[in-house]
């Protein structure tokens, strides 16, 4: 089956990644399939029209020619309002979408009957999560590199180098959630040699920190006592919870974060999935933090599009492999011969299909298996 994929660009604030390389778009066009790039998609990534056209992709004008004529839409982030009357009835769409903290995309998706597939529900039979994973990469050593400047003092923080130098005591960095995200953030704290914990409620997942750490990070299962003292006596938190598929509890509250000292900085990724810090709220690249209880806070949904070509890189090398099938399958064929694309499925012809997020909105959840047959 020949399939047309569209590759819009991206239009989120500062984002700078594009769903395809040129390279990706090769692979399509052999396995019989056409690709339409919108002109400037690539730009922010490093990728020219030209290096598309080359590839044997068609390159056009503004994203009405990409959504009309394309049976499946691949972007990054989840569509926005100014992007959802693009949408055509029936159409394909494979991207992140959170939808467990968007109530309005959900039912959008659902009304127009676009059939998606979120990335960061494909689920690999090992529990792992293929097409999240690069961008906690990403986003977990950039949450550090962030938190380090925003400690600074022109940046409204406590004056504090992370590390601090021989004779003073270096920052404390306290983060909750010790997958991806967290050992990504681990890593970096420690090599900026600050004192790091990571609390996370898996003793199997402390048990491989113990092990990749040899002693050098603190490792404990939280409560909420527990959470509430580390938080107290930290100069930077990091949320990088998740619960697959689901709005992310909120695990510190405005009075833990009002405990810590003016000036330190929360970090918290997970602000994508509704963040775990009950003082968050989303913000973007071009006003990154903002002061709540005296506490800097950097919640930027979209962390990895300021490294857009390494996250481009990254992501795309994820994704492809599983963008072809979709193009040779459809969403509905590939879901129902791979079990990883099955967890993904979101929205199909106007069910919602994902548990997680049925219950996040008290909408009512349809198994996919009864539409899949
Ligand atoms: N803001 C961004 O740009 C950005 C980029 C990438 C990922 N993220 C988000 O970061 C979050 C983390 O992603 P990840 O890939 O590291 O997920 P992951 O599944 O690898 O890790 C999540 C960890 O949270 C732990 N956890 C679950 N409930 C907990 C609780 N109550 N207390 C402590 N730990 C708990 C789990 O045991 C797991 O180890 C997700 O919400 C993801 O969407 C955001």
């Amino acid at each position: 089956m020949a399939t047309v994929v569209g590759v819009p660009k991206e239009i989120k604030d500062m984002e700078g990644r594009v769903s395809m390389q040129p390279d990706g778009v090769a692979e399509l066009v052999h396995h019989g399939h056409e690709v339409i790039v919108q002109s400037g998609a690539g730009a922010g990534a490093g990728f020219t029209d030209e290096e598309y056209t080359e590839a044997g992709g068609r390159v056009v004008d503004g994203p009405e020619e990409v959504f009309s004529s394309s049976d499946l839409i691949v972007k990054v982030k989840e569509p926005i309002p100014e992007e959802y009357d693009l949408f055509k009835e029936g159409q394909q769409l494979f991207t992140y979408l959170h939808l467990a903290a968007d109530k309005g995309l959900t039912e959008f998706l659902m009304e127009r009957k676009v059939n998606s597939i979120a990335y960061e529900t494909v689920e690999a039979p090992d529990g792992s999560l293929p097409l999240l994973t690069p961008m906690s990469e990403v986003a977990g050593r950039m949450a550090i590199q962030a938190a380090a400047h925003h400690l600074e003092s022109p940046q409204g923080g406590a004056g504090l180098l992370l590390g601090g130098v021989p004779g003073t005591p270096a920052a404390k960095v306290t983060i909750i959630g010790g997958g991806v995200v967290g050992t990504e953030a681990a890593k970096i704290a420690v090599g900026m040699r600050a004192i790091v914990r990571v609390l996370d409620v898996s003793p199997k997942r402390l048990a491989y920190l113990s092990d990749i750490f040899e002693g050098r990070v603190d490792l404990v299962i939280p409560n909420r006592a527990r959470t509430a003292a580390y938080v107290a006596e930290s100069d930077v938190v990091v949320g990088a919870v998740l619960v697959h598929g689901a709005k992310a509890p909120k695990l510190v509250t405005r009075d833990m974060v009002a405990s810590m000292r003016p000036g330190s900085v929360v970090a918290d990724v997970a602000i994508d999935q509704g963040g775990c810090v009950e003082t968050a709220r989303p913000t973007t690249h071009s006003e990154p933090t903002y002061v709540e209880e005296g506490v800097v806070h950097y919640c930027v949904a979209n962390i990895p599009g300021a490294v857009a070509r390494t996250s481009t890189l990254a992501l795309t090398s994820a994704t492809l492999p599983y963008l072809i099938h979709i193009a040779d399958r459809g969403i509905e064929g590939a879901a129902a011969e791979d079990p990883a694309l099955a967890k993904g499925l979101s929205t199909l012809g106007g069910d919602l299909v994902s548990e997680p997020v049925a219950e996040a909105h008290d909408l009512s959840f349809t198994e996919a298996g009864k539409i899949l047959g």
